[in-house]
């Protein structure tokens, strides 16, 4: 599918791509390299220690393997300074090899192929897939994720909104018959639910600053779910600039025993939020009793959820020692996030919770099912780029995308005008299962929001695409051909 506008790239100066090539992607470069450097430096001392040859030998191959690693990371630096063209990615006998570099001969031929040149979609992903093979091809690192530390100290440093969210939920429990009866209380906690799922993407440095914008209810506010509920909404009401919740909403009250699927974004705080809200759907409503999450087979885009990173969250999350615990002694809140991630460790051991992921030890072996979402294709190709994924999602009752890139995907990351129809930025998935895009807004393109709404916050000066302060709920239904 071809669309009718250009995509964004790093040509336009003014465009939050040329700031990411600039500025953004050299420092995450330098912390890969500081990551294997911190390893290096504690192998030098290991080396001389170590209780007999063959471990010596493995980790003499270690260091001088992470050498080399710095040494292509830092070239790669280097390189993209100084706008040269994108290399072709080597067979580490990895995934989509071949279609990175099909697609980046294309390029070359419009001479489209440097860092400064190319799409900052395509660019980007090839980015993360180069950088996997650079780890794939060694023995020693094959399976080190060199963004996990901080991927880890982020969600450690997100104690205090976890354990309120767990908090919270532990208060609804008593309100759980009323809440079955009570269609209008249940639709005010819906849209609770999915708010603080939303805003589970926003930074972390975002969200310690403004805590505000997630849930968290008193139990006295739970008491009253109608009006304190409508009050909060009301608040957060300007920052949503394209607002489907209503029409999500009539759409999960027509499903019965359905499945959801949520293709994720970010690990740590946000797939917190995901749970939350998943458990929500299959703990509190009749609609939905099943949940597939959908991860990346290797390390992407910094944050985004490994199989690894998936499975450890909930022992994460029960470890005491985790998080700086609230005091010392055992909190109630400590209390009730155990109560909450049993349950969630109930799901996924009865099926109600699934990983979509057959393994889950090394990086980068999901095979077909996964594969897609780490390619550099946007969705509207899903159907023939990404044919089993396709038809599994055909069979879902509600597909939620997480985060900014999975909404730079589906609208093919191109310059659509920003009062485009959601539904004509998809091409061709359009309708093709019912999609809900949650989203907050950290890169140029934005669809489906009226013209003046957008020229007012322009005349502002704020820079709303992307400061990550405002959000887009856009939903579609499926319509059966
Ligand atoms: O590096 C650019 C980018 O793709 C932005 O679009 C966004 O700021 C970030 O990376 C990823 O955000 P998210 O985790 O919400 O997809
Ligand atoms: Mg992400």
């Amino acid at each position: 599918y071809t669309p009718p506008y250009p995509p964004y790239d790093p040509i336009d100066k003014t465009g939050f791509s040329y700031e990411t090539v600039v500025k953004r992607w050299p420092v995450i470069l330098t912390g890969i390299i500081d990551s294997v450097y911190g390893i290096n430096h504690e192998l030098s001392s290991d080396i001389p220690n170590a209780s007999n040859p063959s471990e010596k030998a493995g980790l003499e191959e270690k260091y001088a393997e992470g050498k080399g690693l710095i040494e292509k990371v830092g070239k790669l630096k280097y390189e993209m300074g100084r706008d040269r063209a994108l290399e072709p990615i080597e067979d580490d006998g990895e995934t989509l090899v071949d279609e990175y570099n099909a697609e980046l001969a294309r390029l070359a031929d419009d001479a489209k192929n440097t860092w400064f040149t190319a799409p900052w979609l395509y660019a980007e992903c090839y980015l993360y897939r180069l950088i996997r093979s650079f780890f794939a091809q060694t023995k020693q690192w094959r399976t080190y994720d060199p963004f996990l530390a901080q991927k880890q100290s982020t969600f450690k440093a997100s104690g205090t909104a976890i354990y309120q969210l767990a908090t919270t939920m532990h208060d609804l429990e008593a309100e759980k018959d009323t809440l079955a009866s009570d269609p209008d209380k249940l639709e005010v906690l819906f849209r609770e639910m999915i708010q603080m799922c939303l805003w589970g993407n926003a930074t972390a440095s975002h969200l310690s600053r403004d805590l505000s914008l997630l849930t968290h209810m008193s139990p006295e506010d739970i008491r009253h779910l109608q009006t304190v509920g409508k009050d909060a909404q009301q608040a957060r009401r300007e920052f949503i600039l394209k607002d489907d919740q209503t029409a999500v909403w009539d759409h999960i009250k027509s499903l019965k025993d359905a499945r959801v699927d949520f293709v994720l974004d970010n690990a740590g705080f946000e797939l917190y939020t995901d749970f939350l809200f998943a458990d929500f759907l299959v703990t509190y409503t009749p609609y939905i009793s099943r949940v597939v999450f959908h991860p990346k087979s290797i390390p992407w885009f910094v944050s985004d959820v490994t199989p690894p990173d998936f499975t450890s969250t909930p022992a994460s999350l029960l470890s005491p020692t985790f998080f700086p615990s609230p005091s010392s002694t055992p909190s109630p809140a400590q209390a009730h996030l155990h109560a909450l991630v049993t349950r969630w460790q109930r799901y996924l051991s009865d099926g109600t919770f699934a990983l979509s992921v057959p393994h889950d030890t090394l990086l980068g072996q999901g095979g077909k099912a996964v594969e897609f979402w780490t390619s550099p294709w946007p969705y509207w190709d899903m159907e023939v780029r990404g044919k089993e994924v396709w038809e599994g999602l055909r069979e879902s009752g509600l597909v939620v995308f997480k985060g900014d890139l999975n909404y730079r995907k589906l609208t093919g990351d191109v310059k659509w005008p920003v009062d485009t129809p959601f539904s004509l930025a998809l091409g061709p998935l359009a309708y093709a299962f019912p999609l809900l895009s949650l989203r907050t807004n950290k890169a140029d393109v934005v669809v489906g929001v009226p013209q003046d709404v957008a020229d007012a916050l322009d005349a502002k000066g704020e820079k709303w695409r992307v400061n990550g302060k405002y959000a887009l709920v856009s939903f579609l239904p499926r319509v059966e051909e």
